[in-house]
């Protein structure tokens, strides 16, 4: 395959992207790489983030790198973080983007260990990433943490208890990170996205409850969207370049929302 050009916006740029085999861990990571970054990819899904960085280096020669990372694990992280910053030559963004859904349930049936296992991979997961990257992230002078959070985090729905918990907590937490980058004037910066259905297999749990319909799922989805749709990977992928950029050099503890308007209602 013959390389492409590349657009500049992310020129220098070094970024860790975690659950990149994912749907939308993939566009982030196309979408960066385009504009110049050289990618750090993790997953638990190691064939997949290998898969995933074949691809990239295939568009941009030596790119793209892949690791196995289970986020919710401390000692991964530090074997992944070392690793990383000797293949990539540092840190400047990192993008704590692995996450899971859960089960949908309502509060007398929701099990313990569901509980445990969705604050482990969304929440645990945001605290060990910025407490490993961080000193990597200082060094490299202008660097940005971008923690993918859920309009879950923002507004709560029935049936979705441990998840709104998750991504409330990566929320406020971001705003924690932000302030104490800004004090200790670290030159790192911390926002929080917050998609509302994006389409990817996270919604798989939607489709089975419309007996597998993935139109009518999607459909139910889209009602409450002023838009009129629901969110393709790119849509979530393009503000994560934004924020990894210098372009939004003075944008920190912040939360985009990317909802079609959901939440203006
Ligand atoms: N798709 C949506 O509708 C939507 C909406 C709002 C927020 N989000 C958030 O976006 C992020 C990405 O979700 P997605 O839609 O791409 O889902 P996805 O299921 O396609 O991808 C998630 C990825 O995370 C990886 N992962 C799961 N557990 C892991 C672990 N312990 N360690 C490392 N990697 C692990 C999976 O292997 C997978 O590749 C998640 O944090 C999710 O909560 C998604």
């Amino acid at each position: 395959m013959t390389q492409q050009s590349r657009g500049a916006r992310l020129a220098g740029k070094k970024a860790l992207i975690t659950g990149a085999a994912g749907g939308l861990g993939r566009a982030m990571a196309h979408r960066m790489a385009e504009q110049g970054a050289t990618l750090a990819l993790t997953d638990i899904n190691e064939a997949g983030a290998a898969e995933l960085a074949a691809e990239i280096n295939a568009r941009f020669d030596g790119s793209a790198f892949a690791y196995g990372h289970d986020v919710t694990r401390e000692d991964d992280w530090q074997k992944v973080i070392a690793a990383a910053v000797a293949d990539l030559g540092g840190l400047s963004v990192l993008v704590n983007n692995a996450g899971i859904g859960g089960e949908l349930t309502f509060v007398e049936a929701q099990s313990m260990e569901d509980w445990h296992r969705v604050q482990a991979v969304n929440v645990d997961s945001v605290v060990l990433g910025c407490k490993h990257a961080m000193a990597h992230l200082a060094a490299a002078g202008e660097a940005s943490i971008v923690n993918i959070s859920s309009i879950a985090g923002l507004a709560a729905a029935p049936g979705m208890g441990a998840y709104n918990a998750s991504k409330a907590a990566v929320w406020l937490y971001t705003k924690t990170i932000a302030l104490e980058c800004a004090k200790a004037g670290k030159g790192v910066r911390c926002n929080s996205v917050h998609p509302v259905f994006i389409k990817t297999p996270i919604l798989d749990p939607f489709v089975a409850m419309a007996g597998g319909d993935e139109a009518k799922a999607h459909e139910r989805l889209t009602r409450g969207i002023p838009l009129k749709r629901i969110g393709e990977p790119d849509d979530v992928a393009w503000c994560v370049v934004y924020l990894a950029s210098d372009e939004s050099r003075f944008i920190t503890g912040a939360e985009i929302r990317i909802d079609g308007g959901m939440t203006a209602q």
